[in-house]
């Protein structure tokens, strides 16, 4: 396998519109994001991947791109971002954009034009199917509405929708939509980006005549949200194949492929380390735990990724991201333990194989906020799953403690800079609540304070980047059969590292083996202070086993 430069950086993830204001209109914007540079710099991460910054009506915060050689007005100007990129990699970091290429927006015009009659030549840019009204041509639900099918009055044609009826689908069997797409992504690559992370990639090609699904309805008009049956059709690999040749290979871009129903299989074809298609996939498989998860369901997941695509291809290690509640609050414990949680799991990421990605805020330990009324969300899924809820039975107060559990505007909340008014992200009221927690937990306290979550993801990544072993050392869960503590080593040449995750709330026992294996090892980084004779909650430990020779 060859080695490339990305296998040991750390992919920062930005969310800019609550990332930092620079002109006081509540908004995150580019201006905003250099002025963090030296902040990301410090903190050691390579590569930033900024979620989409085209101009945009936002029905899905910049999911619904309207003109892709744009900037989008409230982050500022396409100056800006050549600024930005100008600077980043000044400071040795590269950025990577978010490519939303499923779908459009319908203010794009390629769709203005595609609506504007059956026989306009973009007509079959997009998905276009002949039905009556109130019977869609198929049974597909969408992720943000009952049914993935819009009807239009004036041609009497439904299109599909997989996300919402402002991002209607492109017909990626077309070679012009092809063509138009790939000059496209050329032109911010000759631009100097240097790569890109590929929105819902896995879903770009239908299956064959649109079948319906055969799964039990999941929303309340019948229809049924079947990612499966969207995702890894015919086709896709030979499309992501011509991606490499056509767009990728020239300029040595990275590219992430989001592929939320990827399983190794998949990734080995997707993200094969013989760089035929894209550097790496992201799976959903650790984050679809998040209603209950249990250390055995992690330390499976991992084991099984592990043994089928090791050597093989790339994928991300990741807890959290734009789509998912906060990570200690799902994951870890926000309250009691919070910092030795938020720790712990860094660790985690940082230490599996695969590359990690580290989600805003996330580095702080940022937790999920309260939401007390559905007029505080922001988030289209959040006032969707609203309305499906209520619809189903649930009472006001049900439905927002489920969207308090799971709602995607919590990885939204700004980022929590200082403890000044609006935690520093903007001298005005910003776009979405600020988390009440800010005057504890934001940037400013732990830049100072050396024990804080923040100085120990700096300890981490540094450590990715520098130590072999954590890249390309074989893996082994060690793990005893039952119990909290999820123990692995890592094996590289001569040397053997043994990390220890305490997923839990009590303090637990140390099996016999692991710690005839402590007494042998040197701590590299823990995020408890002494040394251990039981795994205290949310311990987490890295060490280097002196001898090779595991008993
Ligand atoms: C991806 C994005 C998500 C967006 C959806 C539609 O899953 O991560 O934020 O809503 O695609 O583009
Ligand atoms: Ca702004």
């Amino acid at each position: 396998m060859e080695k490339a430069w990305w296998h040991s950086g750390v992919v920062y993830q930005i969310y800019p519109r609550s990332f930092k204001d620079s002109n006081g209109d509540g908004i995150g914007d580019i201006v905003g994001i250099i002025e963090k540079l030296a902040y990301l710099q410090d903190l050691g991460v390579s590569i930033l991947w900024l979620t989409p910054i085209f101009d945009s009506p936002n029905d899905d915060n910049g999911y619904d791109v309207r003109d892709y050689g744009n900037i989008l007005n409230d982050f500022g100007s396409m100056e800006d971002f050549e600024d930005l990129l100008r600077r980043a990699h000044g400071l040795g970091m590269r950025i990577i954009l978010d490519m939303v290429i499923n779908h459009t927006s319908d203010e794009h015009p390629w769709f203005i034009e595609s609506r504007s009659s059956c026989d306009n030549p973009k007509r079959n840019y997009y998905i276009w199917r002949t039905g009556v009204k109130d019977s869609t041509p198929n049974n597909w639900g969408s992720f943000f509405s009952p049914s993935a099918w819009e009807f239009d009055e004036a041609s009497e044609q439904y299109y599909l929708h997989l996300f919402s009826k402002k991002q209607p689908d492109l017909n990626w069997d077309n070679t012009a939509v092809q063509e138009e797409i790939f000059a496209m992504m050329r032109w911010w690559l000759d631009k100097g980006v240097d790569g890109f992370r590929l929105d819902v990639i896995d879903k770009i090609k239908k299956p064959i005549g649109l079948p319906d699904s055969t799964k039990p309805p999941t929303c309340s008009d019948g229809f049924v949200l079947d990612p499966g049956l969207y995702a890894n059709n015919p086709g896709l690999l030979p499309l992501l194949e011509e991606l490499q040749s056509q767009v990728f290979s020239d300029h040595g871009a990275v590219t992430i492929g989001e592929c939320g129903s990827a399983t190794p299989y998949e990734a080995n074809a997707y993200a094969s380390v013989d760089g035929t298609a894209l550097s790496m996939i992201i799976h959903f498989e650790l984050i679809s735990k998040k209603s209950g998860w249990t250390v055995k369901d992690i330390r499976d997941i991992q084991l099984r990724w592990y043994e089928n695509t090791w050597k093989k291809s790339w994928f991300g290690q990741y807890l959290s991201n734009h789509d998912q509640p906060r990570q200690v609050s799902i994951f870890g414990n926000e309250t009691t333990f919070r910092i030795e949680a938020a720790k712990l799991l860094g660790t985690m990421i940082h230490t599996l194989p695969g590359i990690p990605f580290v989600y805003q805020g996330e580095e702080i330990g940022m937790t999920n906020t309260r939401f007390s009324r559905i007029e505080e969300f922001r988030d289209i899924r959040a006032k969707f799953k609203y309305s499906e809820l209520i619809k189903g039975g649930a009472t006001e107060e049900e439905a927002i403690a489920w969207l308090n559990r799971f709602s995607r505007d919590h990885a939204r909340t700004p980022m929590q800079w200082d403890e000044s008014m609006y935690a520093g992200f903007s001298t005005h009221v910003p776009w979405i609540k600020v988390n009440e927690n800010y005057p504890e937990i934001h940037v400013k306290q732990q830049l100072a304070d050396k024990k804080s979550v923040l100085n120990y993801y700096k300890a981490l990544i540094k450590m990715r980047k520098e130590e072999s072993i954590l890249v390309y050392g074989d893996y082994e869960d060690i793990s005893p059969k039952d119990g909290d503590v999820y123990s692995y080593l890592r094996i590289y040449q001569d040397t053997t590292w043994l990390i220890l995750l305490n997923l839990s709330d009590q303090e637990s026992p140390l099996d016999m083996n692991i710690r005839s294996l402590l007494n042998r090892s040197r701590s590299l980084l823990t995020n408890y202070e002494q040394s251990i004779q039981v795994c205290p909650p949310w311990y987490a430990g890295i060490y280097e086993v002196e001898s090779n020779h595991i008993d």
